[in-house]
């Protein structure tokens, strides 16, 4: 009999059983976005505007899906965008993703809100490796944690530039949703309705957040809603010269995560980024924004080919990764795709749900009729 990860053939299925496996206010944190989810919606439905337009009898026996981004050769069109807090969607949370991104030769991103060590995954990969970087207003956090990225060996840093406070998310409000978990009159039923989940939570390893903890409690030992992180940790002061001094420091690889417009896509080519992430934080920031697909053309008329431009949210199926690539993106990365597969069944649920999306996007080549990336252009889309 098939498991039910080998049942899982989209990132759907593996939302079902995710939904079945968590306790709601966890759930609900990986599901929810901010104010009425209507930019989380667009995300993916932006896609759905937006047609292929194939050609055929081309021979595509062998079609080569590899894209060079910040500086590494990458097997596969689509990473790991990082993402906080996954050792409560699963117990070996971020040690899952990395070494399932390892087999697939994709770029692992590990979150300044991780909760396993960026020390411990520089020692358990050996591909490429992105650190999201949060700056906090502890500017001594912040460095140390460029420090220590630098010592284990990270490829590149991201810095996310959308969250100068938190955004509106609702579920979480209504759940009661903090880092680290705390049980409310509410939330008490569904903890106690998922034993599995909370057996693991209790009698495992501690929860904590190592890239923070030696500077900080808030989010490892006092409760606090990720909004909440964001209003008061992150330096809402950030600036252009802070991001220069940054990368002056790390003097690496440096992404935006987060630039939705070309003039700040401009400006990041300016500074010397390598990458920018064109994203609006799944929607769990700015409700109303446009969605990453919608946006990469007018970046790409304006930066393409001076910098990598990837297109991060939304992504469901290979199809949405050869449009975003076709309209100007140099990869594409995602969240959801994988956090639901990792609830849902760990390192095996993720390495199911990289292998789901890499043949799409390999059947989705050679149904377009291209046998490397670099043949898809605006000409086979066309918008409705
Ligand atoms: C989020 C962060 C932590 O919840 O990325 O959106």
């Amino acid at each position: 009999m098939k498991s039910s990860i080998e049942r899982c053939h989209n990132v759907d299925d593996f939302r079902a059983l995710a939904k079945r496996r968590l306790p709601a206010p966890v759930f609900h944190y990986i599901d929810g976005a901010a104010d009425d989810e209507i930019t989380y919606r667009r995300n993916t439905d932006a896609f759905a505007d937006c047609d292929l337009v194939p050609n055929v009898l081309v021979g595509v026996e062998n079609v080569d899906m590899s894209v060079q981004v910040m500086g590494k050769r990458l097997s596969l069109p689509i990473f790991c965008s990082p993402t906080a807090l996954q050792r409560l969607f699963h117990h070996d949370g971020e040690r899952a993703v990395a070494r399932a991104a390892e087999k697939f030769n994709t770029y692992f991103g590990i979150s300044s809100l991780g909760t396993v060590s960026v020390e411990e995954i520089g020692q358990t990969i050996t591909t490429p490796k992105l650190f999201q970087l949060y700056v906090h207003k502890d500017r001594g956090l912040t460095y140390n944690m460029i420090d220590r990225c630098k010592a284990a060996g990270f490829d590149a840093v991201a810095i996310t530039v959308d969250t100068s406070t938190g955004g509106n998310r609702e579920r979480d409000l209504r759940t009661g949703f903090t880092s680290p978990p705390k049980l409310t009159l509410r939330s008490l039923l569904s903890f106690a309705t998922h034993l599995n989940w909370t057996a693991n939570y209790l009698f495992r390893e501690k929860f904590n957040l190592p890239q923070l903890d030696q500077y900080i409690s808030q989010g490892t030992s006092t409760a606090i809603s990720v909004g909440d992180y964001f209003s008061t940790m992150l330096d809402q002061s950030m600036n252009w010269q802070d991001i220069e001094e940054i990368k002056k420091y790390w003097n690496g690889h440096l992404c935006l995560k987060g630039i939705m417009s070309v003039d700040d896509a401009r400006r990041a080519v300016d500074i010397g980024a390598t990458a920018i992430m064109v994203s609006n934080h799944a929607g769990r920031q700015l409700d109303g924004s446009r969605s990453p697909f919608d946006q990469i053309s007018e970046i790409a008329d304006a930066v393409g080919g001076e910098i990598d431009i990837i297109c991060d949210g939304g992504i469901r199926r290979g199809t949405h990764i050869l449009k975003a690539i076709a309209a100007g993106a140099t990869a594409c990365s995602g969240g959801h795709m994988y956090l639901y597969a990792l609830a849902a069944g760990g390192q095996p649920g993720v390495e199911k749900a990289l292998l789901n999306l890499k043949n799409e996007v390999e059947r989705g080549m050679k149904l377009m009729g291209v046998t490397s990336l670099s043949q898809l252009t605006r000409a086979q889309l066309r918008y409705r």
